[in-house]
């Protein structure tokens, strides 16, 4: 028997199903492979969302990973487990002390550890080369506001002008973990706006940096036909997440379209000509994909293409793509989606791109609930485009090259 929302529920799905365009079987005017694949879509994500919060080595991220793998398996592609290790820093105890009063702040990812007593010196501005000429801060604790230049150039101007320890000091009221791309000269820290109030021209502070370095394992997963050790195309999605919240715009949604774009080619020859690579430990800092990037430099060479999926569940502005001119101009051609040449998210493509890989990030942009422990909507139908329409790139890619 038939109850009435089941037959809303087909008609909604014969409804997104006669909008795909791709030639399948049909029966009855419906399309059975894009049946399967929506209801796949669904069926990814009911048992993945059940895992809960993906961050690396917990257990919800172990099932993912098994997860991703039978069901890769079970449709004709041999899955590879690449663990990688890679360095994090956490805080023992890093403080800044005057008098009685001490504050706890974070030191900053590459900051030296070490203990430095002075005096306090306001910094205006951002911090820029002039702004620090104005400020005495020779032989001082410089304090900067975070914003407008990098943190490696507010240092670097502060080095330059004699400081001995820098305090960045955060645009909002929480903490904050700087990253610098140096290992920085002195100890640095950053601090929440409200601990401003609190730090007094020219009054005497210790400074303390006290960071923990410790290893962790992280595990990227690899799926292709057997035999194919080329790949043209490497489609590839994070399937981390942060600690805080289920992740599943960031990024479940591109997890469930990487799975979709696989189950749908898995019979084409596009199927034959890709990997699908699911990248771990993307929000400690794109640990994964540097990885991969790193141990197989002579299959990233060869790639024609990179297509990174990240944040496509939930609609902030239509699906945008972003990356290499040569790629984004056969997009436009297709008409595929809104192209862009903004500053592209930080993700996954990035390795590839310092690299000399072409490539594409395929985002909806930043969600309200991004990095929180609300971020647990999406749409189906969004990723089913999302899968589309990266099929599409993907396949006149590899026609091009034919
Ligand atoms: N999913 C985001 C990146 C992103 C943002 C993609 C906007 C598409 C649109 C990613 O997981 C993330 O949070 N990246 C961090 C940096 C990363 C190196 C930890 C970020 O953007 O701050
Ligand atoms: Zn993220």
């Amino acid at each position: 028997m038939v109850v009435g929302s089941e037959i809303v529920l087909l008609s909604y799905r014969i409804v997104m199903l006669m909008k795909l365009k791709k030639a399948c079987v049909l029966i009855s005017g419906i399309c059975l492979c894009s049946f399967a694949t929506a209801k796949g879509i669904e069926h990814n994500y009911n048992q993945l969302v059940k895992f809960g919060p993906r961050a690396v080595s917990t257990l919800p991220h172990f099932h993912t990973r098994n997860y991703l793998e039978k069901e890769l398996r079970s449709m004709g592609y041999r899955t590879r487990r690449e663990p990688f290790r890679y360095q994090r820093r956490k805080d023992r105890r890093t403080i800044v002390k005057m008098g009685r009063i001490v504050l706890e702040g974070r030191g900053f990812y590459s900051s030296i550890n070490g203990v430095v007593n002075g005096v306090i010196a306001h910094v205006g501005g951002a911090g820029t080369a002039e702004d620090l000429n104005q400020a005495n801060v020779k032989g001082k604790v410089a304090v900067i506001k975070r914003g407008k230049i990098s943190f490696d150039q507010k240092i670097q101007n502060a080095q330059a002008a004699g400081a001995i320890a820098v305090i960045v000091i955060n645009d909002k009221d929480q903490n904050f973990r700087g990253v610098t791309t140096e290992t920085t000269p002195f100890p640095v820290l950053g601090l929440k706006s409200s601990m401003l109030a609190a730090l007094k021209e020219g009054q005497k502070i210790k400074v303390k940096v006290n960071m923990l370095t410790y290893l962790k394992q992280g595990m990227n997963i690899i799926a292709f036909k057997p035999g194919v050790i080329q790949p043209k195309v490497l489609f590839g999605a994070h399937f981390d997440s942060v600690p805080q919240g289920p992740g599943v715009n960031d990024n479940l949604s591109g997890v469930l379209t990487l799975l979709d774009i696989a189950r749908e080619q898995s019979q084409y020859p596009l199927g034959e000509q890709s990997y699908f690579v699911f990248f771990d430990a993307e929000e400690e800092g794109l640990q994964g994909s540097r990885a991969y990037v790193k141990s197989h430099t002579d299959k990233v060479k060869k790639l024609k293409a990179m297509i990174n999926l990240d944040m496509v569940g939930v609609d902030v502005h239509p699906l945008k793509m972003a990356g290499s001119l040569a790629l984004l101009g056969t997009a436009r051609r297709l008409n595929l989606a809104e192209v862009t040449e903004e500053k592209l998210g930080r993700s996954d493509h990035i390795p590839f791109k310092e690299f000399g890989v072409p490539h594409v990030l395929l985002h909806r942009g930043l969600d309200q609930n991004y990095h929180q422990p609300t971020d647990q909507y999406l749409d189906f139908a969004l990723i089913r485009q999302t899968s589309k329409v990266a099929q599409q790139l993907a396949g006149e890619i590899v026609k091009q090259e034919e």
